[in-house]
């Protein structure tokens, strides 16, 4: 691990992490992670993957978000002999996109080559070039892996005027002035040569390993002579015409093998570059204040006020008529009586449970840096196991609860909870599915990856489930955990709730918690929206994993909070409130990803906009219920905690 640069201004917290990730990668060599070591004049294999819209420059719009597979027939790139043959890749490279193929370069190790000829295309329909030329517009660039690590190219950070590596490079090029005058005589150039550098790091004298690829992309107007060798020392470049077929493309390339002192271990490091980190400083700094400030309320809350009710109500024990004007004791009949659909808010809270375990493991094994970036797909595979391992939590969560509502179709109960919202995810991810596959996308799941899916929801999953709800719904469960019982009885007849101000009603109180949370986490969203549509690698995990702590409290304390001004107005209907109070974060996430579509986004097709609403409904539904179950969990504790407190005749 390199300590200058990047990960010094990350900070002393990760810097301790960072210390601890050599010790955990070393002691834990992940599948497709350990070094490969290559002899000279052995052959390197270079792999594919689809071409996905992608920008670099800051402020640009992303045109299109559907990847198209490397192979797709309006492309007519060079395939190797007897056709592309897939590469294995973990359920969650697929999930993420990756379509891995062989292609058909010949690199090998330590031998410089010029001008080679890949191949020369069959003739090219115009239907195919305007395709072509179509996708250069948008920005779309090519996706190679060589021993695992991605093709990138150069470029400065303009802040600070280092050198990073951008992973990808262009397929061609269109005029810059396309954005502003869309008419088809600007000239669209495909980039057909490719000069790759390959950096590789000796370590002994026979055994090297790649430790950096570099493609520098050129258009240039290549013929192939009669004995099948091209000229590449053309200038003139590779014009795309749209109104007439193609006799065919010559595509050639260049391989240098350049000596590096980048050890194996850092490779990733030119990857993996901060742009500013100060931008997430701040906004940690921020969310800090933000927690510490409602820590201090509700502090004040628990420490005087309501000390001072509770000493009050108990002291006049007797004096009926001072007891009369308080807020939250005069609710106590009624304050745990269940809810409506108590069924729902069981299941719903279980199921965000589940997502919250979820969440907090996922974020320790990347924090630990088990998910390196050269496991490809590692932190969805993770995400997807745990997600269905944890469904015993919320089948244990919802069955506590539902108990304690004292509902009784036990059985509606462990069938919605492991169907009900898992069902809807799969829902949303079925209906993308046939629109990516209408558009004929390479990010349509294969069959088989939703087989393994639905597999791991029935197999694994689904009894998980009745096994954490046997556990919540047993008598038993009360000797080991303590049993749901409220500190106060309920009244037989509910009481009537007064007239609320404004301000108190359900929707502007979500409307004003949402933000506290939604602040909190607004930066690392934008950051992870970024990294999902313009396929950037995600990496700061410490700082995702410090807002999700303070995301967390917050959203505790907000409920509180809210919770608190309830009863106080003797209102106490909070079951549900609790629950859509810290949930409201979801609905600024919402609205924050509707403003992104139009702000960074410049979609106009029908497939695109189906994908990211799609996504981010996924996500928003998920953060929705994650946040929810915090929210009422923060609550429930506080209602038994300030009613356990208090003496009732
Ligand atoms: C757009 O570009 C074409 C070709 O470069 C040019 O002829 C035309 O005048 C431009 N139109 C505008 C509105 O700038
Ligand atoms: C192929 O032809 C070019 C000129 O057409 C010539 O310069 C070159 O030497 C030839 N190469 C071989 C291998 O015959
Ligand atoms: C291309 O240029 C290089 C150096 O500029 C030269 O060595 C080579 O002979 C040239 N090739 C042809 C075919 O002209
Ligand atoms: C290959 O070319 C690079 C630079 O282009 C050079 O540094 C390296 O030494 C060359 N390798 C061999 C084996 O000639």
């Amino acid at each position: 691990m390199r300590y200058d640069g990047a990960t010094r201004r990350l900070g002393w917290p990760l810097l301790l992490l960072a210390h601890l990730w050599p010790l955990a990668t070393q002691a834990f060599y992940l599948p497709g992670v350990a070094p490969r070591d290559y002899r000279q004049g052995e052959r390197v294999e270079l792999t594919v993957n689809p071409v996905t819209p992608k920008i670099d420059a800051l402020g640009s719009q992303l045109r299109s978000v559907i990847p198209y597979n490397y192979y797709m027939k309006q492309f007519h790139f060079c395939q190797p002999e007897g056709g592309p043959k897939s590469r294995a890749a973990s359920l969650g490279a697929i999930l993420s996109g990756d379509r891995l193929y062989n292609s058909p370069f010949n690199l090998v190790m330590l031998h410089n080559t010029t001008c080679n000829v890949l191949c020369k295309t069959d003739a090219i329909p115009k239907e195919d070039i305007g395709f072509i030329a179509n996708r250069i517009r948008e920005h779309y660039a090519y996706n190679w892996l060589i021993d695992g690590l991605p093709a990138a190219h150069i470029k400065i950070d303009r802040q600070s005027g280092e050198p990073f590596y951008s992973v990808g490079f262009n397929l061609g090029q269109a005029h810059p002035d396309w954005a502003t005058n869309q008419t088809e005589s600007v000239p669209v150039t495909l980039h057909n040569h490719y000069h790759i550098r390959v950096q590789y790091h000796t370590n002994d004298e026979v055994n090297h390993r790649i430790v950096g690829v570099i493609v520098s992309p050129y258009s240039k107007h290549t013929l192939l002579s009669q004995n099948g060798t091209a000229d590449c020392n053309a200038t003139e470049p590779l014009v795309l015409n749209e109104h007439e077929d193609h006799p065919g493309i010559v595509y050639t390339y260049d391989v240098s093998w350049e000596p590096s002192d980048i050890p194996w271990g850092t490779r990733w490091d030119n990857y993996l570059h901060v742009f500013d980190p100060s931008i997430h400083w701040f906004s940690l700094t921020i969310s800090a204040v933000v927690v510490i400030f409602l820590t201090g309320m509700v502090a004040m809350i628990m420490l005087k006020a309501l000390h001072k009710d509770i000493a009050r109500y108990n002291v006049d024990e007797e004096q009926d008529d001072i007891r009369e004007d308080f807020g939250w004791k005069l609710v106590h009949g009624d304050v745990f009586r269940a809810p409506p659909h108590a069924m729902l808010l069981s299941v719903l809270v279980g199921n965000g449970a589940q997502l919250l375990c979820m969440a907090a493991v996922t974020l320790v094994f990347a924090v630990l840096g088990f998910l390196s970036p050269s496991n490809r797909g590692a932190l969805i595979t993770v995400i997807v196991t745990f997600y269905m391992l944890f469904g015993c939590v919320a089948g244990y969560v919802s069955a506590r609860l539902y108990k304690m509502f004292g509902g009784e179709e036990w059985k509606t109960n462990i069938a919605l909870t492991a169907f009900f919202f898992p069902g809807i995810i799969f829902g949303i991810i079925f209906f993308i599915n046939i629109f990516l596959l209408s558009a004929h996308s390479s990010d349509a799941v294969p069959f088989g990856t939703l087989a393994a899916l639905f597999a791991m929801w029935f197999l694994i999953s689904t009894p998980l489930t009745f096994v954490g709800a046997y556990f919540g719904f047993k008598k038993l469960a009360s000797i080991y955990t303590y049993a749901i019982e409220h500190p106060v009885r309920t009244n037989q007849i509910p009481r009537q709730i007064p007239e609320q101000a404004v301000y108190l009603r359900p929707l502007p109180t979500m409307f004003m918690a949402g933000v506290l949370p939604f602040s909190a986490i607004f930066i690392e969203l934008y950051f992870i929206m970024n990294s999902i549509w313009y396929h950037k690698i995600y990496y700061v995990f410490g700082f995702l994993f410090l807002v999700f702590i303070i995301a967390a409290i917050t959203c505790s304390q907000v409920a509180v909070l809210m919770c608190y001004f309830h009863l106080c107005t003797e209102d106490y209907r909070w079951w549900w409130r609790s629950f859509f109070t810290s949930g409201a974060c979801a609905l600024y996430t919402s609205a924050f990803a509707v403003y992104y579509y139009y702000t960074r986004l410049d979609i106009n097709s029908f497939t695109s906009t189906v994908l990211y609403f799609g996504w981010t409904g996924i996500m928003t539904l998920m953060l929705f219920v994650m946040t929810g179950a915090i929210g009422f969990a923060a609550c429930l504790l506080f209602t038994r905690k300030i009613y356990s407190a208090i003496k009732v005749d």
